[in-house]
C-alpha cells in the first residue's frame, strides 16, 4: 500500500476564550483621531461579520500601566491588530510613546510571544523621511518576538487617501479572520459587505443663554490634576510683534503666552500646543453653507435618550455646550480637503439625487482618480466641496460626528527658556498664506490667529487660547561643556533660541559652557533676518560662540545652511570628535534631509570614512541621543 503523505501540520497558536468567545483586542496609537477611527472601523465591521468573537479597542496608553504589565497582558493575547501612527521624526504619537520604547527595545526577551496572531497598519506620510516608522518597527519586532504576522504590514500614506489604503488593507484581514474566527458550521462563504453607518450624535437644544457664560467658564484654572491636550489651560496673549520687516512679502509673529498663576510650566525645547480658532470669515461661511442660525445653543451626546452608547462614537474631549457659533469657530476643521466618510455622511443628506451619486462617486473605487484629483490636488477644502453640493444639508449632529473632523491644537517648538521667561511661552510662527490650485486663499489657521492677536499690552479684552505643553526630548547636554551644533533656517531657530537664552542664564550664574556653533539661515538680511539683535547679544556675552548665516536670497546663488556647513566641514568634524551634540530644528521635507546628507559628507570626507562608514556613524549619533531632530 501505498501511504499517502501527510501534508505537514503547523501547529496554530490557540485563540483565547472569553465567555466562550474568541477575542480580540485592537490597539491603536493615535493623536489625531485617525488610527482609532480606523481600529474602531475594524471593529465594527468584525462584530458584524463574526458574532462569535468580541472585539476590544483599546488605547495603548490604557492598556498597561508600566512595562511589566505590558509583558504580563500581551503574553495573553492571541489575536491582535495593531494601528500605529508616525509622527514628525519618525516618533510614536503620545499615546504609544511608552509601549513603542519599551516594546522596540524587547530583542532580548526573546521568542516569546509565539501564542500571538497579529496585523499592522501604520498611518504616516510619504513625503517624510522616516515614512511609517513605527509601524515598521513594531511590525519587526512583534515576528522577531516570535508572533505570527497574518497580513503584510500596512502602509498608510496620509499624503494621498489614507482610507484607500485602509480599505485595500482591511480586505487582506477577512480571509485571515475567517479562517480563524468562522465556526466550522457557518456555511456563508461569502463575506456580506460592509457600508459604515453614518455616525450621529444625539443633539440637545437649551434655551439660548448669554454667550459670556462660556468664556466665563475658561476664566478659572483648568481644575485638573494635570494639563494636557484633554485639559488644556487659558493663556492669554501677552506680547504679539512682527518679526519680518515690511520690505518682506511673508510675515513672521513673534507671541508670548502668559503661563502665570496657571499652573502650567515647561523646559527649553518643549512644545505648545494651541488650540486656535477659525477666522469669522470661514464661520459665516460655514453658517451659509448649513443654513445655521448661529446663536441657538446645543450640545453633543454619545448616548441615545434612554443611556445606551450610540455605537462608534466616543465624546470628543472640550465640546461643552455652546452656541453653533463656538462650535464652528472652535470645534470643526474646515479647510481642509474632506475624506471620503465625509463625503458619504454629506451624501446621505443631499436632497438632491444628482448631487448624493456625486458625492458617493467620489468616495468610491470607481471614483478614486477623480477623488484624488478634484478633492485632493486641488487642496479643495470641506467648505469649498458643501459649496459645490448645495443640497447637502447634515443635521447638527451629523455635521460634528461625521462630516467635520475636530479642528486640531497646533503644536509650535518652544522659543523661549523658563531660565528667562519663566512666566511666558514664547512662539515664532511663520504665517501660511498660500493660493490652491483652485485659487482659493488659504489662511493657515492658527498662524493666522497668531498674527491677528490681541496683545494684553495693547489691551484688556486681549486674545487667549487653550494651551497645553508636550514633552520632547530636544535637550541641551545635561553637561553644559559637551559642544553644541544647532542647525535652524527660518522658524527652525525657535528652540534655538531657547537654548541660548539657557545658555545665557547660566553663563551669568558662572557655569562654564562648551563651545557652541549655531547656522541659521534666511532669504534676505533687510527682511526676514529674525531676531538679529538677540542673536549678536547671544555671541557678544559668549551664550553661543560662532554664529553662520547663509543668505538664500541676496547674491547669484542660493545659500543655504548645509553650503555653509560644507565651508565649516573641519570645524564640525572637530566638534564631533570632542563629543558634540548635533540639533536639526525645521522643514523635514526638504532642509533636514539635505542637512542630513551634508552630515554624512562631512563624516566621509573629514574621517575618509567609506560610505557605508559614515552611515553608521551618523546612525550611532543618532542612536546615543547625540545627533537630536525636530522637524516638521
Ligand atoms: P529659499 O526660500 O530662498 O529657498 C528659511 O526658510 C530659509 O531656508 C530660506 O532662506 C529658504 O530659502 C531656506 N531653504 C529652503 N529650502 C531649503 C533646503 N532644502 N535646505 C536648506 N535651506 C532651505
Amino acid at each position: 500500500a501505498v501511504e499517502l503523505l501527510k501534508p505537514l501540520v503547523v501547529k496554530e497558536p490557540e485563540i483565547e476564550v472569553d465567555d466562550g468567545k474568541k477575542k480580540v483586542t485592537i490597539f491603536f496609537g493615535t493623536q489625531t483621531g485617525t488610527a482609532e477611527g480606523f481600529a474602531k472601523a475594524l471593529a465594527d465591521e468584525a462584530k458584524a461579520r463574526y458574532e462569535k468573537a468580541v472585539f476590544k479597542v483599546v488605547d495603548l496608553d490604557d492598556y498597561a500601566a508600566d512595562d511589566d504589565e505590558y509583558e504580563e497582558k500581551l503574553k495573553k493575547e492571541s489575536l491582535a491588530f495593531f494601528f500605529l501612527a508616525t509622527y514628525g521624526d519618525g516618533e510614536p504619537t503620545d499615546n504609544a510613546a511608552r509601549f513603542y520604547k519599551w516594546f522596540s527595545e524587547g530583542k532580548e526577551r526573546g521568542e516569546w510571544l509565539q501564542n500571538l496572531q497579529y496585523g499592522v497598519f501604520g498611518l504616516g506620510n510619504r513625503q517624510y523621511e522616516h515614512f511609517n516608522k513605527v509601524a515598521k518597527v513594531v511590525d519587526d519586532n512583534l515576528t522577531e518576538q516570535g508572533a505570527k504576522r497574518l497580513v503584510p504590514v500596512g502602509l498608510g500614506d496620509d499624503d494621498q487617501c489614507i482610507e484607500d489604503d485602509f480599505t485595500a488593507w482591511r480586505e487582506l484581514v477577512w480571509p485571515e479572520l475567517d479562517q480563524l474566527l468562522r465556526d466550522e458550521d457557518d456555511t456563508t462563504t461569502v463575506s456580506t459587505p460592509y457600508t459604515a453607518a453614518v455616525l450621529e450624535y444625539r443633539v440637545e437644544f437649551h434655551d439660548p443663554v448669554d454667550a459670556s457664560l462660556e468664556k466665563k467658564s475658561w476664566a478659572n484654572a483648568n481644575g485638573h490634576a494635570v494639563i494636557d491636550a484633554q485639559h488644556p489651560c487659558r493663556a492669554n496673549v501677552a506680547v504679539r510683534r512682527e518679526l519680518h520687516t515690511p520690505e518682506s512679502d511673508r510675515s513672521c509673529t513673534h507671541l508670548e503666552f502668559d503661563i502665570a498663576g496657571s499652573g502650567l510650566s515647561y523646559e527649553t525645547g518643549d512644545h505648545v500646543g494651541v488650540y486656535c480658532e477659525n477666522l469669522t470669515e470661514v464661520v459665516e461661511e460655514a453658517l451659509n453653507l448649513l443654513g445655521l442660525s448661529p446663536e441657538t445653543y446645543f450640545s453633543v451626546h454619545t448616548d441615545k435618550e434612554d443611556g445606551t452608547p450610540i455605537s462608534g462614537s466616543s465624546l470628543p474631549p472640550l465640546f461643552p455646550p455652546c452656541t453653533i457659533r463656538t462650535a464652528l469657530a472652535q470645534y470643526a476643521d474646515l479647510l481642509s480637503f474632506p475624506k471620503k466618510s465625509s463625503l458619504l455622511a454629506l451624501a446621505a443628506h443631499a436632497s438632491n439625487p444628482a448631487e448624493a451619486d456625486r458625492l458617493r462617486h467620489l468616495a468610491s473605487p470607481a471614483g478614486k482618480d477623480e477623488y484624488a484629483q478634484w478633492v485632493v490636488a486641488s487642496q479643495r477644502s470641506l467648505l469649498e466641496v458643501m459649496a459645490e453640493f448645495p443640497s447637502a444639508k447634515p443635521p447638527l449632529g451629523v455635521f460634528f460626528a461625521a462630516v467635520a473632523p475636530r479642528l486640531q491644537p497646533r503644536f509650535y517648538s518652544i522659543s523661549s527658556s523658563p531660565s528667562m521667561a519663566p512666566s511666558r511661552i514664547h512662539v515664532t510662527c511663520a504665517l501660511v498664506y498660500e493660493k490652491t490650485p483652485t485659487g482659493r486663499i488659504h489662511k493657515g489657521v492658527c498662524s493666522t490667529w497668531m498674527k491677528n492677536a490681541v496683545p494684553a499690552e495693547k489691551s484688556d479684552d486681549c486674545s487667549w487660547a487653550p494651551v497645553f505643553v508636550r514633552q520632547s526630548n530636544f535637550k541641551l547636554p545635561a553637561d553644559t561643556k559637551v559642544p553644541i551644533i544647532m542647525i535652524g533656517p527660518g522658524t527652525g531657530l525657535a528652540p534655538f533660541r531657547g537654548f541660548l537664552q539657557e545658555r545665557l542664564a547660566l553663563k551669568e550664574s558662572g557655569t562654564d559652557l562648551g563651545p557652541s556653533i549655531l547656522f541659521f539661515g534666511c532669504r534676505n538680511r533687510r527682511m526676514d533676518y529674525i531676531y538679529e539683535e538677540e542673536l549678536a547679544n547671544f555671541v557678544e556675552t559668549g551664550a553661543l560662540s560662532e554664529l553662520v548665516v547663509a543668505f538664500s536670497r541676496e547674491g547669484p546663488t542660493k545659500e543655504y545652511v548645509q553650503h555653509k556647513m560644507m565651508q565649516k566641514a573641519a570645524d564640525i568634524w572637530d566638534m564631533i570628535s570632542q563629543g558634540a551634540y548635533i540639533y536639526v530644528c525645521g522643514d523635514a521635507k526638504g532642509m533636514a534631509k539635505d542637512v542630513h546628507r551634508t552630515l554624512h559628507t562631512i563624516a566621509q570626507e573629514q574621517g575618509s570614512l567609506d560610505s557605508s562608514k559614515a552611515e553608521s556613524m551618523v546612525k550611532n549619533l543618532q542612536m546615543n541621543g547625540r545627533y537630536l531632530r525636530d522637524v516638521w
